[in-house]
């Protein structure tokens, strides 16, 4: 078994460490091999996504990723890596899972996947300005191909998890030619899947039902941009961003990363919560290296680790301990 690392920056090089020493432990013979990504690259080396980290992850095939700080306005030279490495990668499919995990802050009940398309929509990044410089417009790409694999994904998924109900999220009331092209496609696929119920929800409507009455949803088949906001609208009910797991997948390539960025607020303090991290590179075992028992021990020890109050991020309220003691609580649950 081979994994590329990348860290990334802030709370990455912290959490990604712990899910490292779990897949260690459970994978004794895993082949590391580490790259760089990110804003501290970036200043080295004038490129945020060197050309030999996107080979390696290429030729690796899996890839667990922490997070990268990306400035919330214009850096000549410098674009999100991770959304340059999902499309480089072809991964086409972000399953973003929330499930309620013993902590104070989730919702009982809860149990959904963000099925979110990852190569196209707002996210391609083809953005203009005009000349007076007070005009800007973004490309909206939606197609047919594209939106029957991420649809015949989340069927897939529905059928392989015993789920029973897709939920088809878009906005095709106000933008007939790509979210209504989407809503139509996914209507199409899911045909194919008569055992599995679909329905639709405008993606406002999602957001309300999201924050209402989250556990009605099953799985949320959505493009991009709205996959991104409804998959950190659902973390909440989760217990929060640092326990959100998430998995890039293409047809032979994975990359495990966390919802969450790099929390420069917490960042080197020693505090992050890695449990993000460590229930995804659980999804990476169980999808893309298809090791389900592996998963669940992983996932097992994480859940009694949470279980006994041992977290430490302050958005959960924990006891305060560390990112290390907790990544000891979990590898000594681990059987
Ligand atoms: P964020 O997810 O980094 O932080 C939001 C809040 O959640 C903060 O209060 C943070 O302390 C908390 N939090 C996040 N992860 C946590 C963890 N593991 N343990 C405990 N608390 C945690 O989002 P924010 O602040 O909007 O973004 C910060 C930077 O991260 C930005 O530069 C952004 O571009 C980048 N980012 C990168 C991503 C990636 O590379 N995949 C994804 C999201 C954001
Ligand atoms: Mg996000």
């Amino acid at each position: 078994m081979e994994l590329c690392v990348i860290k990334g920056d802030g709370i990455g090089q912290e959490v990604v460490p712990v899910a490292l020493r779990v897949l260690r432990q459970v994978i004794p013979d895993l082949s590391v091999t580490y790259a760089d990504a990110g804003w501290d690259t970036f200043e080295r080396t004038g490129n945020a996504l060197p050309a030999e980290t996107v080979q390696q992850a290429a030729h690796v095939k899996a890839v667990l990723f922490g997070a990268c700080d990306s400035p919330p306005y214009e850096v000549a030279g410098y674009s999100s890596p991770i959304v340059k490495l999902r499309r480089a990668m072809q991964t086409h499919a972000n399953l973003r899972p929330t499930r309620f995990l013993p902590v104070p802050t989730a919702r009982e009940g809860i149990d959904l996947v963000v099925v979110r398309e990852n190569t196209e929509d707002l996210y391609i990044g083809d953005e203009h300005t005009a000349g007076d410089g007070n005009t800007g417009t973004a490309t909206k790409l939606i197609t047919r191909k594209a939106t029957e694999r991420i649809a015949h994904t989340a069927f897939q998924l529905a059928l392989s998890e015993g789920r029973k109900r897709v939920t088809i999220v878009h906005k095709g009331n106000v933008l007939p030619q790509t979210d209504g092209l989407f809503r139509r496609v996914c209507f199409e696929v899911a045909r194919e899947y008569p055992d599995i119920e679909s329905d639709e929800l405008l993606v406002d409507t999602a957001a309300y039902w999201m924050v209402k009455d989250p556990a009605r949803f099953d799985i949320v088949l959505t493009s991009n941009l709205y996959g991104d906001i409804l998959s950190d609208m659902a973390a909440a009910w989760g217990g929060g961003l640092g326990l959100a797991p998430a998995l890039n997948l293409g047809s032979d390539v994975a990359i495990a990363e966390p919802v969450h960025g790099t929390a420069p607020d917490i960042a080197g303090k020693g505090v992050a919560n890695p449990t993000a991290v460590v229930l995804s590179a659980a999804m990476l075992v169980r999808h893309h290296w298809k090791q389900p028992d592996v998963a669940d021990r992983i996932e097992r020890a994480v859940y009694e680790a949470l279980r006994e109050g041992d977290y430490t991020a302050d958005i959960l309220g924990g006891n305060g301990k560390s990112t290390e003691a907790f990544a000891d609580t979990i590898c000594g649950k681990l059987n």
